[in-house]
């Protein structure tokens, strides 16, 4: 088989490894790729928002599945296109995709159907939130209704903080959207639940848990994500059942209901409060770098779970998992997620012998001239298989050592909730 993924970060990188260790898998294009994808596979600098060029790269290259890694194609409806085309996608559609795309049609999903979510107002003008603050305790959540590439979410302390960030959201902060979202704040431990859908099915893809704060203690701002490991020890069996009953369940029987039925991967965002799930945000798609922790502990042929996905016919496999964990760390440039500099020479990465049990997945880089370049704010995930979390991130360490990017930081508390001694 033939595909085309799109997408450019560390989360495709791992797509496409994990692929193409099936023997069903003839070449894989990626579109635009990094420099990881590069080494394994064909990236093509194509724009892929130019539907018309994407389309005849499809027709060329004799594609015969074409997957989405990131969110934004697939809020812009690309899948719709493609499946007007007769193409296999794997992916939600426009519809569906709003789950993540619109934080107002998520939440009002969730009130309708009784989904454990913070308590919340969507606000169009300032009587809003004056009148959801009225009945409010600090801190309180701002959310941007629409994509905002991992900006749109601040805690505040205080009622004048939320007046001052609401009303940036309603002066057209953010392209997607002028609506916010005021939300109750939620305490707890945060984790990442994985499913894979079809028309008439789910499975489970995997829970993960991610450090999404900049600096060490998770303080400092949001990024798209510093470390990740899998499996999520939070997320129990009885953990588990309430996160299906309470919420895959009645989410992919709504989308279902509204002749919209959910495809693709859906990623459910939980605060475990005392045993009990709570919604706190989905994406329409896989982690990043949650991907990156999930993928290598697969012992499924991930060309079988695409398939049977865009098929229908989930039912009929199983998903086999490795008893391994795994942990990754994202080395990033400086800087991040404010200013950084980019095109920074990373010198040591060939020098780097890895055994099967260690990956480097690229995200931000680029590779010009025999050399690996830095281009984007999170660079590479040193990622490590193994038993215990603790030997794990030390071995991560020994790898990042022997990068010695001058020009990069990364957190060295990954998994201070399953290492409790440093
Ligand atoms: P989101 O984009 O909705 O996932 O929000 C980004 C991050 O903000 C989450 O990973 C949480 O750490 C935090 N967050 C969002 N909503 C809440 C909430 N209601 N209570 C507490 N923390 C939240
Ligand atoms: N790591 C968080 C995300 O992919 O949204």
């Amino acid at each position: 088989m033939n595909i085309a993924l799109i997408g450019s970060g560390g989360r495709e990188h791992a797509i496409c490894k994990t692929l193409l260790k099936s023997n069903k898998i003839d070449k894989i294009y990626v579109i635009p790729g990094n420099a990881g994808t590069a080494e394994i596979a064909i990236n093509l600098n194509i724009d892929y928002s130019n539907r018309s060029e994407l389309l005849k790269t499809i027709k060329n290259k004799k594609i015969d599945l074409v997957i989405i890694g990131p969110e934004e194609p697939l809020v812009n409806g690309v899948v719709d296109f493609l499946r007007s085309k007769k193409i296999y996608v794997f992916g939600p559609n426009k519809y569906a995709a709003q789950l993540e795309g619109s934080k107002a049609f998520m939440k009002q999903l969730c009130k309708k159907n009784k989904i454990p979510t913070a308590n919340f107002k969507i606000c169009n003008k300032k009587d809003d939130v004056e009148s959801f603050l009225k009945k409010s305790g600090m801190p309180v959540v701002v959310k941007a209704d629409g994509l905002a590439a991992g900006k749109g979410v601040v805690i505040c302390k205080s009622k004048k903080e939320v007046l001052k960030i609401s009303n940036e959201i309603f002066l057209g902060k953010f392209k997607s959207s002028n609506k916010c979202i005021l939300e109750e704040f939620l305490s707890g431990e945060e984790a990442s639940y994985f499913v894979v859908v079809d028309r008439n099915s789910f499975l489970f893809m995997g829970s993960a848990q991610d450090h999404k704060r900049v600096g060490e203690g998770e303080t400092g701002p949001n990024t798209g994500g510093m470390g990740a490991y899998s499996p999520a020890p939070i997320i129990t069996s009885k953990i588990e059942k309430k996160i299906i009953n309470r919420i895959i369940k009645p989410t992919l029987l709504a989308m279902k209901k509204s002749k919209n039925p959910f495809t693709g991967f859906l990623y459910a965002g939980l605060m475990i409060k005392n045993s009990n799930p709570f919604l706190i945000e989905y994406n329409i798609r896989m982690g990043d770098p949650e991907c990156q922790v999930i993928l290598p502990r697969l012992d499924t042929d991930l060309i079988d779970i695409f398939m049977s996905s865009v098929k229908n016919n989930l039912d009929k496999i199983k998903i086999k998992w490795k008893k391994n964990k795994c942990m990754t760390i994202v080395l990033c440039s400086k800087g991040y997620p404010l200013k950084y500099k980019k095109n920074k020479i990373i010198k040591n990465i060939r020098k780097i012998k890895l055994d099967k049990n260690s990956i480097i997945f690229h995200a931000g880089t680029k590779f010009l001239k025999k050399n690996f370049f830095s281009i984007g704010g999170r660079v590479l995930n040193i990622t490590v298989l193994g038993n215990n979390f603790d030997k794990i991130r030390k071995k991560i360490f020994k790898i990042l050592k022997k990068i010695n990017w001058k020009h990069g930081f990364y957190r060295k508390d990954i998994g201070w909730r399953v290492i409790k001694h440093r």
